[in-house]
C-alpha cells in the first residue's frame, strides 16, 4: 500500500453536471455526445476531468477487469462494487450502470429493485437494459419508479446464446424492427439508447427517427453520441480489437515497459536509490545504534 493522498472531493470543480436533459440538448443543438466505460475510481477520474459526458459501468468489466469469458457471469455484488468505486470519482459525467444478466429478466418487481440498489447504495444516475420491444413495459415501470433507463438494442452482449456476437440490422426489415424497438424503448421512457454494432445506414436512420439521443458503438457517425470501451480505446484488452474500435493509446506496451524496467532495477540493485529511502532524523542518527539491524524476518 502506497501513501497516496487522494484529492479531497471539493477539489476538483465541476463543470456543469450533465443529466439526461444535457443528453436531450445535445441531440437537439447537433452537439455529439462523447461516452466511455470505467470500472475503477482512477480511470473513472480521468474520463471524468477530461470531459466525457457519459461513464458507463458497463457489464464488460467481466471481460475488461475480471477475466471472464462474456458478460454472463457478472453479478450485482460486481457491479455495485465497481458502480461504487467509479462514483466517488465522477463530479460532472452522468454516471450510467449496466444491469448485469439475470437481474432483470425475472420479474418487474426484481427488476425495480436491483435498479434501485444502482441509484441508491452505488450512486448511479441511470441503468442500462438490454432489448428492444420486449422490454419497453420494464422501462415504463423503472421510469414510473423515477428511474432512468438507457435502452441498448442492435447486438447486445448478454443474448450471446442466442443471437451470438453479429452486425444486427443487415436488411432493410431488420432497420424497420429496430425502429420500431427504438421507438416503443423511448415511448417506454427511454432517456437514450445505445445502438451497437449495426450498419451505418441503420444508425443513421434510427437516430433520425427517434427525439432521445443515440450513442452508438460500431454504429456510424451519424449517431447522435459515441461510446467505446475505456480498455479498448487504450489497448488494454489483449485481444484483436472489432472494426469500430479506434485505439488512441498503447498502454500494455507502457506498462509492459514500466513493469520490466522496475524488475531489472530491483533485480540489478538499482531500486530503491538512497533518494528514494527514508532515514533516520539526523539526532538518532547521531546515537550510537544499540543493536545490529536484525534480520529481516518473512
Ligand atoms: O458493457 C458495455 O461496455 C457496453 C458498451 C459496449 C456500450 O454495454
Amino acid at each position: 500500500m502506497s501513501l497516496i493522498q487522494l484529492p479531497a472531493r471539493e477539489e476538483s470543480t465541476p463543470a456543469e453536471k450533465v443529466t439526461a436533459q444535457t443528453l436531450l440538448d445535445r441531440k437537439q443543438a447537433r452537439q455529439p455526445i462523447t461516452a466511455l466505460t470505467a470500472y475503477d475510481y482512477s480511470t473513472a477520474r480521468l474520463v471524468d476531468q477530461a470531459g466525457i459526458d457519459v461513464i458507463l459501468v458497463g457489464d464488460s468489466l467481466g471481460m475488461a477487469v475480471l477475466g471472464y469469458d462474456s458478460t454472463l457471469p457478472v453479478t450485482m455484488e460486481e457491479m455495485l462494487h465497481h458502480t461504487r468505486a467509479v462514483h466517488r470519482a465522477v463530479r460532472r459525467a452522468l454516471l450510467v450502470a449496466d444491469m448485469p444478466f439475470g437481474s432483470y429478466h425475472a420479474s418487474t418487481g426484481e427488476a425495480i429493485g436491483n435498479a434501485t440498489r444502482f441509484i441508491k447504495d452505488a450512486g448511479a444516475e441511470a441503468v442500462k437494459i438490454e432489448g428492444g420491444r420486449n422490454r419497453a413495459a420494464l422501462v415504463a415501470a423503472l421510469s414510473q419508479a423515477e428511474i432512468a433507463v438507457v435502452g441498448h438494442i442492435g447486438l447486445t452482449p448478454q443474448s450471446v446464446h442466442r443471437l451470438g456476437y453479429r452486425v444486427q440490422g443487415k436488411s432493410t426489415a431488420a432497420i424497420d424492427d429496430l425502429i420500431a424497438d427504438a421507438q416503443a424503448l423511448e415511448a417506454a421512457g427511454a432517456i437514450a439508447i445505445v445502438l451497437e454494432c449495426v450498419p451505418r445506414e441503420a444508425g443513421g436512420l434510427i437516430t433520425a427517427a427517434l427525439a432521445i439521443p443515440t450513442i452508438g458503438i460500431g454504429a456510424g457517425p451519424e449517431c447522435d453520441g459515441q461510446i467505446l470501451v475505456f480498455h479498448d480505446l487504450v489497448n488494454l484488452t489483449g485481444a484483436t480489437p472489432a472494426k469500430f474500435v479506434r485505439r488512441y493509446a498503447d498502454a500494455s506496451a507502457l506498462f509492459s515497459e514500466a513493469i520490466r524496467h522496475y524488475a531489472s532495477d530491483v533485480r540489478a540493485g538499482a531500486f530503491p536509490a538512497d533518494a528514494e529511502s527514508y532515514h533516520l532524523p539526523r539526532e538518532a542518527s547521531e546515537e550510537p545504534l544499540s543493536r545490529e539491524p536484525q534480520q529481516r524476518s518473512r
